[in-house]
């Protein structure tokens, strides 16, 4: 077979497979077995620059590097919905539609309502010819690089679509995925992001589609856009897209009354939290276009839908002051003071205000009432400002210029919506910060000593920075307050026993911006010492997996400044470890090679982390939360009853340790 041919068959099979595995959920063939057709068709295109196809199964890994976003007037313009809350406006929705139609004959198609951005498509010839954003309704961004990296999206169709066509849907992110990217920027000191939307519409913004397709997208199609009139029903045009290749969600319902979408709501209100992913209401519909046509729109939103919102609870309280924070890598947040008010359960005090322009962009002054509310979310947000309640004296807020506890000019990178305060060495709840983050349980875990004995070292000028720990002594450790011979001896004993501690931790601990445990664990089994890590460029360090521009300009950042290198040489010299010894663990066998296996529970004859070794030395992956990628899940007991429904739903296959252990032969 010639190099094009075998390119085509590869393709096509690679579509059929992603198609199989994101959208049906059915995956055919091995993950193992699909990268290496993955694999073939990059080498081969490589070879064959020729035959270049945007729509290639290759293009999802990401690639061209856009500078602007070009912008697109869109055909039809992206309207809203009404948005009601009230079962009462439900119904008053419906009587309206009762009188403009003259006659109960409609019916409804109720859907998820979909808690990410808009996104329209355009298809030409079954292919993605181009991806736009919502924008201002009228004009939005062509996205089409990074959208093609939606592992879920076809960009090439089969069937009967028809030539020239636009569907509408919505782009998020699966929460488990969120959690983990949050967890790595909580491990790494960086701010973490407030919901999937927002992380979702940053990640679409991205100019590099590389980037792009390292981040877990997902797509539903739920509006196709089409001027024939072949297709009659949106429940119809839901059906045809799913036989195109496009993934549209399986929980659409016909509904022939109100009454059944109160069904509907009722029902989701209550199962959304099984779903991996955030809806924020139920979007009705009528089913028939000619209806559709009938009914109309206003100037904003069609009169035949309407956005039925779960109820987030609300409070409205007076703001008191806004705070900052100044995080151990320097990094700004300004925080809400706000009059105690109750809410869901707690008394709420403070909510973040996340940076300069989210207070510019909700206006919110000192001395407002405003509104805050628990989405979900780490912690509760101020989401507007009750403008009836505005005292009309009350000032536009001006945010700080200076460090509130140094006083050093803040500096904001182009890009980046934080402010820093740049004097490291010197802002003391940056070096404090820095030396209880390097002290940690999950960095050098010195034991003995805790974030407020390290205050108090700091105050009496013993350190300065995490490699004076090293060379304090028994009669400083004593003069401090509630400092006695045996706890000064357990603070020092501490400190030695730190000497052990793997160089992959050792990482962790510096505090690197961006470096959090995985990134650290990643990095030190590639520069198995600190000095080839320190010699590395740029680009050798981009090579690492997961290692993108960021991190890598941050270490080289880090590794570049003098203070920073003689304080590691210092470490050095005291013994820390700074030398990858561990070795790769020895394979066992592939039992389990490309499946990834979630642990849950408690286990009688191997403690969880011997069970996640034991997936690992038989070439499978563990993972945290059940997604539809899960092979199996090993259950003990104690097993969430959420997670086991979910693994139920998903029809994965559940484990006992037994069964577990028979399967990769260990049976005891
Ligand atoms: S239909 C005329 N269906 O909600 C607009 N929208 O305020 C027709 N959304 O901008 C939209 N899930 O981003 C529709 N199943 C769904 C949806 C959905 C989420 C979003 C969409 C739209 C907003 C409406």
């Amino acid at each position: 077979m010639d190099a094009q041919q075998r390119i085509i068959t590869l393709r096509k099979e690679l579509s059929e497979h992603n198609y199989k595995y994101y959208v049906l959920a059915q995956p055919s063939i091995s993950d193992f077995e699909f990268d290496k057709m993955l694999e073939e068709l990059q080498e081969l295109e490589k070879q064959h620059p020729e035959f270049f196809d945007p729509d290639s199964p290759s293009q999802k890994v990401g690639g061209a590097v856009n500078k602007n976003f070009e912008s697109f007037k869109h055909q039809y313009p992206m309207l809203s919905l009404g948005n009601t809350y009230s079962q009462e406006e439900l119904r008053e929705f419906d009587e309206r539609i009762y009188k403009l139609l003259g006659h109960k004959d409609y019916e409804y198609i109720c859907e998820l309502k979909f808690d990410g951005l808009s996104i329209s498509l355009h298809y030409e010839k079954g292919l993605l010819l181009r991806a736009v954003t919502r924008g201002d309704g009228t004009q939005g961004d062509v996205v089409t690089d990074n959208v093609r990296t939606i592992k879920a999206l076809r960009t090439k169709l089969h069937g009967d679509f028809p030539e020239h066509f636009e569907v509408r849907g919505e782009v998020f992110m699966h929460r488990p995925a969120f959690d983990r990217i949050n967890q790595e920027r909580e491990e790494a000191g960086e701010d973490l992001y407030a919901n999937p939307r927002n992380l979702a519409a940053g990640i679409l913004k991205q100019q590099d589609s590389a980037e792009v397709a390292k981040k877990p997208l997902d797509i539903f199609i739920y509006q196709l856009i089409e001027k024939n009139e072949t297709i009659k029903t949106h429940f119809e045009s839901l059906k045809k897209l799913k036989e195109w290749g496009l993934q549209t969600s399986e929980h659409s319902r016909k509904c022939k009354d109100v009454e059944h979408v109160f069904d509907f709501i009722n029902e989701w209100d209550e199962k959304r939290k099984l779903l991996s992913y955030d809806i924020d209401g139920v979007v009705i519909k009528i089913n028939d276009y000619h209806q559709r046509e009938e009914l109309g729109f206003t100037a904003k939103s069609p009169r035949w839908a309407i956005a039925y919102k779960f109820k987030t609870e609300a409070a409205c309280t007076k703001l008191l002051k806004i705070e900052y924070q100044v995080g151990r890598t320097g990094a700004i947040t300004p925080v809400a003071n706000l009059e105690p008010v109750f809410l869901l359960g707690t008394t709420v005090k403070r909510a973040s205000l996340h940076n300069a322009n989210e207070i510019e962009r909700l206006d919110v002054r000192v001395g407002d009432y405003v509104f805050v509310e628990k989405g979900g979310e780490i912690i509760p947000k101020i989401t507007g400002v009750d403008l009836d309640k505005r005292d009309p004296g009350l000032l536009p807020h001006v945010y700080i210029t200076e460090c509130p506890d140094c006083g050093t000019t803040l500096i904001r990178k182009p890009g980046e919506a934080q402010h820093y305060c740049p004097n490291e060495s010197d802002c003391p709840t940056q070096v404090i910060g820095k030396i209880q983050h390097f002290i940690h349980r999950k960095a050098m875990d010195i034991n003995g000593m805790g974030d407020e004995t390290v205050e108090l070292l700091y105050k009496h000028h013993l350190i300065k920075n995490i490699a004076d720990l090293y060379d304090l002594k028994y009669e400083d450790v004593l003069k401090l307050d509630r400092m006695a011979d045996k706890s000064a001896r357990n603070l020092l004993e501490g400190i030695e026993a730190s000497k052990a501690i793997p160089y992959a931790r050792v990482l962790f601990a510096l505090g690197i911006r961006y470096v959090g445990e995985t990134v650290a664990k990643k990095l030190a089994a590639t520069f198995k010492s600190i000095d080839d890590l320190m010699n590395a460029s740029q680009e050798e360090l981009m090579k690492v997996d997961e290692i993108g521009e960021r991190i890598a300009l941050s270490l080289v950042e880090y590794f570049g400044d003098a203070n920073n290198r003689a304080m590691i040489e210092r470490l050095k010299s005291a013994g820390l470890q700074m030398v990858n010894t561990e070795k790769e663990k020895e394979k066992v066998s592939d039992i389990l090679n490309g499946k990834i296996v979630v642990i849950s529970g408690v286990f009688s004859k191997f403690s969880r982390d011997e069970i996640k070794e034991l997936v690992e030395v038989n070439g499978g992956k563990n993972a945290g939360s059940i997604s539809s990628k899960t092979h199996y899940v090993v259950a003990g007991e104690n097993m969430g009853p959420a997670k086991l429904e979910k693994a139920r739903q998903l029809n994965i296959p559940i484990l006992s340790e037994d069964e577990f252990l028979n399967l990769i032969g260990q049976s005891i």
